[in-house]
């Protein structure tokens, strides 16, 4: 009987872990230690933490940091010399509390020609190692990668080595960077951490709650070591603050809007964005993107009801609506999702699609719960690492993909082809 009864169990238990292996098939992975990525032994007037970023249709803002003071010049070329061409630009450095960073150097090369790949030396010594760059191509297709809430852990690590093997043309990242969180040092490893990738191909970015850094009282001004160091090209879009700009890239129009600073009605963000939406010119860009760090809709059932949610959603919608925004992406939730085309909560055809990609890989680690039932405009949620791209084949068509880190190996795990607004009469204005 005893040995009937454990016989039973066993199988009764086998059944189990049977069935709960096909519902809980996939492993929720745990955060991943914080990575810190000190300063190599080498002399303080080594160029470090080197990014680019495109700055209009064909030139690119260089930054990089020294300890030293050293000359703001960059030569460059097409050719491996580097030495066809030289341009200096400004040196500036911020405080934060007892922290001093070094020099924070920039420089803007071009104009360049597309799709080639541009060796350059930064600062006037012989010694100064040989980097490149590639520009982005002049017509379709172009493939982006995403990346939201990145961090720095070796999850981080792991998402960029998929990124890196994705032969992407340009990066966007929907805020929260690099979790520094006040302690200023952690900027500069984070700027180490990225700059294989950042230094190779345009990095595009907004900011996310973790690039604040204002304490009431000792350090009022808000986002100081995100617009020192992540100089965007706000100044060509008409805009007043680094928070929020927008460019053109082959025939994509990208907004790149501000959770975290002013954003109702009468807001300086507003009206500039009201003013760049109907500058769109749907026959050079047909297709228009927004990024956006806390998003508008969301099934987690973490970050509900956040004022930058919710108020920021109430003021903005209506124009990303009425001027046909193609997708909107968000980051803040740290899981991946999906919903159809969506306005005021209701299926829409003619709305924006939205994908909440904020999955990098900070320390915060996963948001695993869920809104049950899933919401209809819910198509695809699921809380892992990753990253996605975002490829524009032609004016009409893109193929959007989310790579899920599977411990480390990227795995597609959501795919969609979707068409743009400019090519679909019925939602014509
Ligand atoms: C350098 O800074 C000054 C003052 O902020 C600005 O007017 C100028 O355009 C900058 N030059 C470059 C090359 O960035
Ligand atoms: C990126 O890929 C290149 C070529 O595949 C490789 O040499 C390089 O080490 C990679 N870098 C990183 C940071 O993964
Ligand atoms: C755009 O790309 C899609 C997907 O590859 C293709 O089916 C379509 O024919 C292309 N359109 C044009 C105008 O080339
Ligand atoms: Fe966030």
């Amino acid at each position: 009987m005893g040995m009937r009864m454990g016989v039973a169990w066993l199988l009764l238990l086998t059944i189990g872990i049977f069935e709960l292996d096909a519902v809980y098939g996939y492993v929720r992975p745990p955060p991943r230690k914080t990575l810190f990525v000190p300063h190599a032994e080498e002399d303080a007037d080594t160029p470090q933490q080197v990014h680019i970023s495109q700055v209009g249709q064909n030139m690119m803002r260089i930054s990089w940091i020294t300890d030293n003071s050293t000359p703001a010049k960059v030569s460059y070329g097409p050719s491996p010399s580097a030495n066809a061409l030289s341009t200096t630009g400004n040196t500036s450095s911020y405080n934060y509390l007892i922290y001093k960073s070094g020099e924070i150097h920039e420089v803007v090369v071009g104009p360049l020609n597309p799709n080639i790949v541009y060796y350059y030396r930064l600062g006037d010594q012989p010694s100064s190692p040989t980097r490149q760059f590639k520009t982005t191509p002049s017509q379709f297709p172009i493939k982006f990668a995403v990346i939201g809430d990145l961090g720095q852990t070796d999850w981080t690590r792991s998402t960029l080595e998929h990124v890196n093997k994705s032969n992407y043309d340009m990066l966007l990242l929907p805020g929260d960077l690099s979790y520094a969180d006040l302690y200023q040092p952690l900027w500069d490893s984070f700027g180490r951490l990225v700059e294989p990738l950042a230094s190779q191909r345009p990095w595009m970015v907004t900011q996310g709650n973790h690039e604040v850094e204002k304490i009431p009282l000792i350090h009022g001004t808000p986002f100081t070591a995100y617009n020192a160091r992540w100089h965007m090209p706000f100044e060509e879009s008409g805009s007043d603050s680094n928070l929020y700009y927008s460019f053109d890239v082959v025939g994509v129009h990208i907004i790149m809007l501000g959770s975290y600073t002013d954003f109702d009605s009468s807001s300086p963000q507003y009206k500039w964005l009201q003013g760049d939406l109907e500058n769109v010119n749907r026959a050079k860009t047909p297709w228009v993107v927004v990024l956006i760090h806390a998003p508008w809709y969301n099934s987690n059932t973490a970050h509900q009801g956040e004022f930058e949610s919710v108020e920021m959603k109430a003021s903005m919608e209506g124009l990303l609506y009425q001027a046909h925004v193609d997708i909107v992406f968000a980051g803040h939730v740290h899981a991946y999702e999906r919903f159809t085309r969506v306005y005021q909560d209701k299926t829409n055809n003619c709305a924006p699609m939205y994908i909440n990609i904020g999955d990098g890989g900070n320390r915060e680690g996963l948001a695993t719960k869920y809104i049950d039932p899933k919401p209809k405009i819910s198509i695809f949620r699921e809380a892992s690492f990753g990253h996605g791209v975002f490829e524009v084949v032609n004016a009409s068509h893109a193929l959007w993909t989310w790579h899920k880190n599977d411990n480390d190996e990227a795995v597609v795990s959501d795919s969609i082809w979707f068409t743009s607004f400019s090519s679909n009469p019925s939602c014509k204005q």
